[in-house]
């Protein structure tokens, strides 16, 4: 990034943190001063800890739990990502987006859009456990690393890519060191889990567990809709219920990351991101 060191080709130290920035990924310097909505909504996680889950649930909770709503698109074109774009995926552009918009991060507190806190945009933070998050992590970037490889290079040699200095996937050993010693992208994992439980009593940080939404669905979906305001009937509870259950999520086509492999980003034959939806 421009303010921060350069590790590896593309790979960057901003404030203590490790970042991406390539064609892909927006320097967080930048993002950093990313225009907010004050009904903008952020759902931020260390990565693996449940990210697509908890965005599936406010997409749902925010349009009347109505499937249809989605209209086709995968759930990475309706709630992008702060600072990255996956080729292949039709976004809108993020200032036409429709409000309320949804958006990911898996940025730290320390490096979110100045107005986001500013606005007090509503940020829903989920956490889970430190073990399965490895063991989901390594899953992810055995087989193939999702960053994509600059043009012309196929998913094969995605692994080769500009993240390999950092994240070598000998074996779970080793992930679970890199992950231990903050040499994994978005930082420290307790840190980053740390700055937001900090946040939690601000009015507009709901901090959620993964362990929990897996446990009472319908209690989480609850949750999330009195933090967005959002009135459901028990009809409406059940109907997001049905369609973000893990069985549903991994077989649909709009939250199950299939657009990867469609777009060429990920070795078909990789682990799925779908994997088990529980501990290791
Ligand atoms: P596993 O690899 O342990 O199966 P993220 O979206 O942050 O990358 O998190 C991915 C993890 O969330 C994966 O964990 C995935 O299976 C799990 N997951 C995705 N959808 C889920 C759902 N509907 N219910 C429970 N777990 C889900």
């Amino acid at each position: 990034t421009t303010g921060g060191t350069k590790l590896f080709e593309n790979i960057f130290k901003y404030k203590g943190v490790n970042f991406i920035c390539n064609e892909f990924a927006d320097d967080p310097m930048k993002m950093e001063n990313m225009k907010c909505r004050d009904d903008d909504v952020i759902v931020a996680t260390f990565p693996k800890s449940g990210t697509t889950f908890t965005q599936e649930i406010t997409w749902l909770v925010l349009h009347d739990a109505d499937p249809k709503s989605r209209d086709g698109k995968n759930f990475d074109e309706r709630m992008p990502e702060i600072g990255y774009s996956y080729p292949g995926n039709k976004y809108v552009p993020r200032d036409e987006m429709e409000s309320p918009r949804i958006f990911k991060t898996h940025y730290p507190w320390r490096t979110l859009p100045r107005e986001a806190k500013e606005k007090k945009c509503k940020i829903i933070y989920v956490s889970r456990n430190f073990q399965d998050v490895v063991v989901s992590g390594y899953f992810m970037v055995k087989d193939r690393y999702l960053v994509p490889m600059p043009a012309g290079k196929g998913a094969n040699e995605t692994a080769k890519s500009s993240t390999d200095p950092l994240v070598s996937t000998d074996s779970m050993r080793s992930y679970f060191n890199q992950m231990a010693y903050d040499q994994v992208i978005f930082g420290n994992y307790f840190d980053h889990n740390l700055e937001y439980w900090e946040q939690r009593d601000s009015g507009h940080v709901l901090f959620l567990f993964y362990e929990d939404l897996v446990e009472d669905l319908a209690g989480g979906v609850r949750c999330i809709a009195e933090f967005l305001g959002k009135q459901l009937s028990d009809d409406q509870v059940s109907a997001i219920v049905a369609e973000t259950n893990f069985e549903r999520m991994r077989t649909n086509p709009l939250t199950n990351w299939n657009f990867l492999t469609k777009n060429g980003l990920r070795d078909p034959n990789a682990a799925p991101i779908m994997r088990k939806g529980i501990g290791p």
